[in-house]
């Protein structure tokens, strides 16, 4: 259907369906909108997890030696809109790490992975993998809408979020950029308030939002426009300093931002990560607000107006360079980061570098070239994306092909780094992560190694005769002729035209 019907009449953008729409999406897919169109590598990738870890750990250090932290109560990280699950495992298996081993080795850190649907919380409350940490309390989860001013009440310990002693640290990965938004024009000295219409290609939009348009129309207000006279300040500044420019005001993350950090007497340590802008020149131009669907609906985040509202209370914001694509933000809503010149460098150093969609860019050219490097481009790859699995099991094949080539000391270094890229491998996706590193230990001579990762694999993924094949060969390596027939087997039960396996048998004289 081409004709577009008109879904809303003009309303300004924060009451707009739009933002009903998204919040339908996941509820109604719940932890199935990763697995149909929902990006999340981007921010789910081992050296972005890595990034972000480093950037908490230092804050948490200085933090501590300035006596800002007390080991009396537990010290709470609440991710807000945490989807998948994956950032969660990965950044609790690289920063729980860091902590063991420093002064804070008996603080009492407790992550709250938090979502506003049940299913997806529930997902994680049953993931086998999180067990372990919700057995040593390291972890609890809480059901929690971001645009609610609501109470936070963790599902495990049933402990309730409030006037906590330590600073609440919190993590927002991808959840901004759809919560709800203003938009404004400034028309040399007049501000205009941007009203938007919806329209839909189709009339099942609810499960193609990339059907929707918006048309936007303007009308004249005044700077006195909110009850929160923090955001009628940013309309003035904006108003005063731009003679004509479209912008947004992420009213949804400011309500939530104020509200946590209600939770705390230190208020809270906000580390964000979204599409947006870092100053308003990158808005100038623009006539309308941008949106973009990938089956939920993503809005570019004014991380500017977030810093300069936390900057015009007590608090402060610090953002990532003005690049093009997706930015880090942190932000203190409850004291300046005057105090805090370690954590501001690790901003830099850590995330602005190289910031995570660049990136997957630097990625996309390297990997179709991998099978052309030398072992030693290959180890520096994957020390260099702090052995993310992906990336380490789309090396398998040339790192196979080169083994026989490794130095003593890059197989050390290629253990220690299939041990790391294990310890972040999330069971959610289909990928063959185990298998491919399985198949690396074999090729190591560490059978026992290959023989449970392949075990591992099998309890994850659906059943194939490739595993079973590869198990024979690690059970063969172990001397267990039994096993390796039993398997074979198996390869051939699941498969019984794959050929590999008669072939085999009859190389290992076991038929
Ligand atoms: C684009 S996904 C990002 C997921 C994850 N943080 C990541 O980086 O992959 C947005 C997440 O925010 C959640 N979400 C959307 N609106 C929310 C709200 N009002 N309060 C809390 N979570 C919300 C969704 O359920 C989803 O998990």
């Amino acid at each position: 259907m081409s004709t577009k019907t008109n879904i809303q009449e003009a309303v300004p953008l924060s009451d707009s369906i739009l933002f009903d729409i998204h919040k339908n999406y996941f509820r109604k897919n719940g932890i199935d909108s990763w697995k149909k169109n929902v990006p999340y590598y981007v921010t789910s990738h081992a050296l972005f997890v890595n990034q972000v870890a480093t950037l908490t750990f230092t804050y948490l250090i200085e933090a501590f030696y300035r006596g800002d932290i007390t080991h009396d109560e537990p010290l709470y990280c609440l991710e807000l809109g945490a989807g998948a699950g994956k950032f969660m495992y990965m950044f609790l298996n690289t920063l729980l790490p860091m902590l063991e081993t420093s002064p804070l080795k008996d603080l009492s850190f407790i992550y709250i992975g938090s979502d506003f649907s049940e299913n997806i919380v529930s997902y994680w409350d049953s993931h086998h993998q999180f067990q372990p940490f919700i057995k040593n309390g390291s972890l609890d989860f809480a059901l929690y809408d971001a645009e609610k001013q609501q109470d936070i009440r963790l599902r495990k310990s049933g402990t309730l979020l409030k006037n906590l002693k330590n600073p609440l640290l919190v993590i927002a990965n991808y959840v901004f950029d759809s919560l709800v938004h203003d938009a404004f024009h400034t028309n040399h000295g007049q501000l205009e308030l941007s009203l938007a219409a919806t329209y839909s290609k189709s009339d099942d939009y609810e499960n193609n939002p990339e059907d929707l348009a918006l048309s936007f129309s303007k009308k004249n207000i005044d700077t006195h426009y909110y009850k929160d006279t923090g955001l009628n300040r940013i309309l003035t500044d904006y108003l005063t300093d731009h003679d004509s420019s479209t912008f947004l005001l992420p009213t949804g993350a400011v309500s939530c931002l104020n509200h946590v950090h209600g939770l705390s007497q230190k208020g809270a340590i906000v580390i964000s990560h979204d599409k947006g802008h870092v100053e308003m020149e990158s808005c100038i131009g623009i006539t309308t607000p941008q949106f973009v669907t990938h089956g939920s609906i993503s809005l570019m985040v004014n991380y500017d107006a977030l810093c300069r509202y936390f900057g015009h209370k007590e608090g402060e914001g610090v953002m990532g360079d003005p690049v093009y694509g997706l930015k880090t933000c942190l932000i203190a809503t409850g004291s300046t980061l005057f105090n805090f010149p370690l954590t501001k460098q690790a901003l830099v150093q850590c995330v602005n570098t190289l910031p995570s969609d660049q990136f997957l860019g630097l990625k996309n050219l390297i990997d179709p070239i991998v099978k052309q490097l030398s072992t030693k481009d290959i180890l520096a790859y994957l020390q260099f994306c702090m052995w993310d699995p992906k990336i380490v099991s789309h090396c398998t094949e040339p790192l196979l092909e080169l083994i026989h080539t490794l130095t003593p000391s890059q197989i050390l270094l290629l253990k220690k780094g299939l041990q790391s890229s294990e310890r972040l491998i999330y069971d959610f996706s289909d990928d063959y992560y185990y298998f491919d590193l399985a198949r690396v230990w074999h090729d190591l001579a560490h059978y026992e190694k290959s023989r449970d990762l392949y075990l591992h694999s099998m309890q994850v993924q659906e059943e194939d005769e490739f595993h079973w094949y590869n198990l024979a060969l690690a059970y063969y390596k172990l001397g267990n002729h039994e096993k390796t027939k039993a398997a074979l087997g198996e390869a051939k039960r699941v498969n019984p035209g794959y050929e590999a396996v008669d072939v085999l048998m009859k190389e290992l004289k076991l038929d």
